[in-house]
Order: structure tokens, then C-alpha cells, then sequence
């Protein structure tokens, strides 16, 4: 039985999950991931625009949000069991998938080990490849830099990398929005996640093999996960379609909304085999 709105919960693997169900009962359905350390109204400019041709289901990652935290050791395996735990929660056989920086390391993870339950996959400002050394020093020192100075300062420093140079003067109230996320997630989540990142295997092979319509966007100024990144899983599987979104950085989904919810809306219409046209709520 579906239980429609936003900030619905549901128990999967012991753990209470919170999420956004939103659109008609028969649309077609995309699951939205989001990335860290953020929650599920960062997908809100997507729901927003999709919810009335798509039933959009965004949901909070263990330990993010409202979602419960929990003792376990976090992995992106973990996390990936947790999205097809909330797919049977919700009787959904197979929906269109997309996930943003952590979120497309989730939507990877559970492509490559749940390949029949996935339509379509859409990646947004993320990677293929496993952390560097160098990175996984880099999320060492966050997570000291995080018990030693607090989580406040970790948002602040966060902040400075994740957007593009034009949404500090344009787009401040979502910055606000993103900083506001970060400071809600608990220091025990933070550094277990990031342990979690650090720890991720490299999907770039099975993305090679993935034989479903993939979506590649990111905004041309991501610091984090650049447009080579994004290159390189296009090269992996030849079939995709890739965007590089202008104005926006790490945020694309966010920062160039607009952009982001027109190629989005017309690769899932392709993959339904509908065609939509923008509603007015989509433009700036
Ligand atoms: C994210 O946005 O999910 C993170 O930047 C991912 C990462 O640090 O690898």
C-alpha cells in the first residue's frame, strides 16, 4: 500500500528510513540519492519540476536527514542494500535511478549487484573510479578536523568547493540551505561515512557492462568530481549521453536546476517512451 508525501518512514533492515513519495500512483518511478553529507531536499527542485509526469521517491541515506543512525560500520554496500530494501518496502520491481556524488557511488553499487532492478541510471557530479591515496588521507584529516573542530567548521570549509564562483552571489539562499544540511548530520555519521567513501571499490568496470540507458551530467565548475571524471565513465559505457551543465558546480542539480530538470526530464521521457514538455514551474 502506498503511503504518498513527504517525510513518509518506513523500517528496512531494521533502520527507520524517511522519504518523499510524491506524483501519480502509475507514473514511472526514479529514485533520487543524494550526496554527502547532504539529505533528501536536495532533490526538492527535481520533485518539484518531474512530480507530475514521474512518481519521484527521494529518500534520506542511513545516518543522513531523518533517516536513523545506527552502530553498524557504514559502507557503500550497506547503503546500496538499504535503497533495494526500501524498492521491496515500496513493491517496486525496477525504477529509474539517480544519485548525485555519494548517491551515484550508491546507484553504481546497486546496479552492478541488482542489475534487473534498475531502467534506467542517471548520474549526476559523481565517479566510477575508487578513492586515491591521496583522498582517503584528505578524509583522515576531515575526520579529525571534524572531532578535534566541530561540524560547523567542517560546513564552512566544505561549502568553499562545492559550488561554482557564480552561486555565491547567485544563489545564497540554497548555499544556506546546503550548509544548513551539513550541520544537521551527526559528527558519528560524518566520520562514518566518510570512513565509507574512503573504503568504496572502483564500479567502473561493471559500468562498462551495464546494458540499461545511462544519463551523465555535471556542472562544468565541479571541484570534486570534475568533467573528466564524468568523461571517463561516458568512455566506459559508450551508450550513455553526458552534459556538462554551465553555472554550476559540484550542486549541478541545484545550481543549474533548470538545465538539470530539462535533460533529466527528456532522458526519462526516452526511456518511457513518453514525451513531456516543461511545465512552467521548471524555468528560473
Ligand atoms: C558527495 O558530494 O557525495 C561527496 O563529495 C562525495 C565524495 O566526497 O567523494
Amino acid at each position: 500500500m502506498r503511503n504518498p508525501g513527504k517525510n513518509v518512514e518506513v523500517t528496512i533492515n531494521n533502520l527507520i528510513v524517511s522519504y518523499n513519495d510524491e506524483g501519480p500512483d502509475d507514473a514511472p518511478v526514479i529514485i533520487f540519492i543524494h550526496g554527502f553529507p547532504f539529505n533528501k531536499s536536495m532533490w526538492n527542485p527535481q520533485s518539484d519540476a518531474l512530480k507530475d509526469s514521474f512518481r519521484v521517491i527521494a529518500y534520506d541515506v542511513r545516518g543522513h536527514g531523518n533517516s536513523e543512525n545506527s552502530n553498524t560500520k557504514f559502507s557503500i554496500d550497506l547503503f546500496a542494500d538499504d535503497l533495494v530494501g526500501l524498492m521491496d518496502a515500496l513493491n517496486l520491481d525496477s525504477v529509474m535511478l539517480c544519485g548525485l556524488s555519494m548517491g551515484g557511488y550508491i546507484a553504481l553499487n546497486a546496479t552492478e549487484r541488482y542489475p534487473e532492478r534498475f531502467d534506467a541510471l542517471i548520474l549526476s557530479d559523481t565517479q566510477c573510479i575508487a578513492d586515491s591515496p591521496e583522498t582517503i588521507e584528505k578524509r583522515k584529516a576531515a575526520i579529525q578536523n571534524i572531532n578535534e573542530n566541530g561540524v560547523e567548521k567542517y560546513a564552512d570549509e566544505s561549502i568553499k568547493n562545492l559550488f561554482a564562483p557564480v552561486s555565491f552571489t547567485a544563489r545564497q539562499k540554497e548555499i544556506d540551505a546546503v550548509k544548513q544540511m551539513i550541520i544537521n548530520t551527526t559528527p558519528q555519521s560524518l566520520c562514518n561515512t566518510l570512513l565509507a567513501l574512503a573504503e568504496r571499490k572502483a564500479t567502473c568496470a561493471s559500468l562498462s557492462e551495464l546494458n540499461i540507458p545511462v544519463l551523465i551530467m555535471v556542472g562544468k565548475e565541479d571541484k570534486i568530481t570534475p568533467p573528466e571524471a564524468a568523461l571517463l565513465m561516458h568512455k566506459k559505457n559508450r551508450q550513455s549521453k553526458m552534459f556538462v551543465l554551465e553555472n554550476a558546480g559540484h550542486l549541478a542539480n541545484i545550481e543549474n536546476d533548470y538545465e538539470f530538470n530539462t535533460q533529466l526530464r527528456e532522458f526519462a521521457g526516452t526511456v518511457t517512451k513518453k514525451s513531456f514538455v516543461l511545465s512552467d514551474t521548471d524555468g528560473n
